[in-house]
């Protein structure tokens, strides 16, 4: 009606505000409404793994290679899809992912390649490769350099620079839509994720040969779906052959009388699982290509090797023990999936805590992005009318298909078919709205008396003095966030109550100014680093870096592998 009326008055100025209201409402709607389809953890994981031995990674000199390419590998089989990145925005390194109808034929691609006889490497096999230039003695036609293929993307793992982001989310017509949008922009993308699975099958591969069986998976924000573009990859090597075939595995165990000779232990697991640990950093080392700057954390709780790759541009966190950390992340990727505000909601969390130095890339006595999920999953399940599950209900609906013990006895089961779990939430706030009231939660939080307990979802009272106590939900006599310092704690607490306070005007007016303006509004005023704000304890004294000692095993301690300095850890 009040449209019709403007069109009959010829309105335009009426008009254009009515419709700009309009597709405001619609937005929200559809961002907090739209249904998704739930795919289970292993799934996941299973379909991913698949796709990566379908794929091979190919460093061309740029995008305009592709239809050479193309047609070069069309021979071995039908190309999927194709996706180009670069490793830096502004150098020449070029790369083209191809995926291939089958394991197969990328299999062919790879056995067809050929050894660089100019360069005295290793000849290591991988899914690794470069394009060279035709030779002279193979003129190229016409035909091979056109193709009416067409590259899914280009620059594919390129991140949305801040000022970019920033006119984005000025853009957005409400507060629910530049959450969404923020998420939206800089989550780990499906290139992101293929390029982190072909890693995981490089080491796969690279050991298959003594161990068959043995499973290379990542973990972590690289699969939870909470990762942002450019996060690290965590990837724990397995031998347990739980997932695929366990079954089948144990029949043979039962019934075989061919039995495996195998060498014996000799020293306790731990130091056996560092010297194992410390030969298979010198193998990733010395022979896989793109492998580089390797480093040894293996005094660490669990200890860890890292490695940057250099044909994918990526850091990663190798381990062999951390089975608890794996089923952690099939817990936040489940968390994740049950409401769609959730990973919104996070994601804008950690770039508050980020923007407001709460968080850091380097490791240390500052929160961690998985601390701060936890603090952003424990808000959701305490509510009135809950939006998250607690993890006990998870354990109880726990069918025999779900029991997992890790080997130190770990008890991970727990009810992993979202159609079997009965939780349902009636809670329809917006992220906006749930925003706030996390900020207003935590302003109240009583950290120096209550621990924080995932698996009730509710608080309980703190077992130790550590600054914030945040049960590990898997290994419950562990402090997810032990390395939290009393300083960095009162950071929190002071810059909750700061958001809360900002925000509060903000959730009152929740959509775009109307003056045209491109100036920050909404969610961008918690991006803002305000000096003047707050006097930051931490502007007076420098954080004490953690100590070699820090790292040294303890059983009551639960430093994540990543809350170590790894420079000092290098021992
Ligand atoms: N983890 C855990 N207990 C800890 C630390 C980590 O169970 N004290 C598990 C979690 O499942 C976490 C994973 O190990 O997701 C990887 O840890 P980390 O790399 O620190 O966190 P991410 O979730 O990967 O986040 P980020 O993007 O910051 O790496
Ligand atoms: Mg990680």
């Amino acid at each position: 009606d009040p449209i019709m009326h403007c069109l009959m008055r010829n309105n335009t100025k009426h008009l254009l505000n009515w419709s700009k209201h309009l597709s405001r409402q619609c937005t929200s709607k559809a961002i907090i409404s739209e249904p998704k389809e739930k795919l289970l953890y292993n799934d996941m994981l299973q379909r991913r793994q698949q796709q990566a031995t379908r794929s091979i990674v190919v460093q061309v000199q740029s995008e305009k290679s592709f239809p050479e390419l193309y047609n070069y590998c069309a021979s071995f089989g039908k190309i999927l899809s194709a996706h180009h990145y670069r490793i830096h925005q502004d150098d020449d390194q070029h790369y083209i992912l191809l995926e291939f109808g089958s394991a197969e034929e990328a299999s062919a691609a790879i056995s067809s390649s050929a050894y660089n006889d100019e360069l005295s490497g290793v000849p290591a096999h991988s899914p690794f490769l470069w394009f060279r230039a035709t030779s002279s003695k193979r003129t190229l036609k016409a035909a091979d350099q056109t193709t009416e293929a067409k590259l899914a993307v280009i620059g594919g793992t390129t991140m949305l620079d801040n000022n970019d982001l920033n006119d984005v989310l000025c853009e957005a017509s409400n507060l629910d839509q530049q959450i969404f949008h923020l998420h939206q922009k800089t989550q780990l993308n499906d290139l992101g994720v293929r390029l982190r699975f072909l890693a995981a099958l490089q080491v796969k591969q690279a050991v298959s040969g003594i161990f068959p069986n043995a499973n290379a998976q990542p973990f972590g924000s690289s699969v939870n779906g909470f990762g942002r573009m450019g996060c690290d990859l965590d990837l724990i090597l397995r031998f347990d052959r739980e997932i695929v075939g366990a079954a089948a595995m144990q029949k043979r165990n039962n019934e075989s009388r061919l039995v495996f000779h195998t060498k014996e232990n000799l020293t306790n697991g731990r130091s056996q699982t560092q010297r194992q640990m410390e030969s298979l950093g010198d193998m990733l080392h010395l022979f896989l290509p793109g492998v580089c700057h390797v480093r040894r954390i293996l005094q660490a709780r669990v200890p860890i090797i890292k490695y940057h790759h250099e044909h994918l541009n990526l850091e990663v966190d190798l381990s062999m023990s951390n089975l608890t950390g794996f089923y952690m992340s099939e817990l936040l990727y489940m968390f994740g999936e049950f409401d769609e505000r959730v990973r919104p909601l996070t994601f804008c969390i950690r770039r508050w805590a980020q923007t407001c130095g709460l968080t850091n890339p380097s490791p240390g006595r500052w929160i961690s992005n998985f601390s701060l999920t936890c603090l952003v999953i424990f808000f959701l399940q305490q509510m009135k009318q809950p939006i998250l599950p607690t993890i006990n209900a998870l354990m109880k609906s726990a069918s025999p298909d779900d029991i997992r013990l890790t080997e130190d006895g770990i008890n991970c089961s727990f009810g992993r078919d979202f159609e079997r779990i009965s939780f349902r939430s009636r809670n329809t706030a917006k992220s906006s709205e749930l925003l706030l009231q996390f900020f207003e939660f935590y302003s109240q939080f009583d950290f120096h008396n209550r621990a924080i307990s995932l698996n009730e979802g509710r608080s309980i009272s703190k077992p130790d003095h550590s600054a914030l106590y945040i049960v590990n939900p898997l290994e419950q006599v562990l402090n997810v966030s032990k390395n939290v310092s009393l300083e960095e704690c009162e950071r929190l607490r002071i810059e909750v109550r700061n958001a809360a306070w900002v925000l509060e005007s903000e959730v009152e007016n929740p959509s775009q100014p109307d003056n045209g303006t491109q100036s920050p509004w909404g969610i961008l005023h918690l991006f803002k680093t305000n000096e003047k704000a707050v006097i930051r304890p931490h502007m007076f004294f420098k954080p004490r870096m953690v100590e070699v000692s820090d790292l040294f095993d303890d059983s009551t301690t639960d430093t994540p592998p990543t809350s170590v300095d790894y420079k000092n850890a290098n021992v």
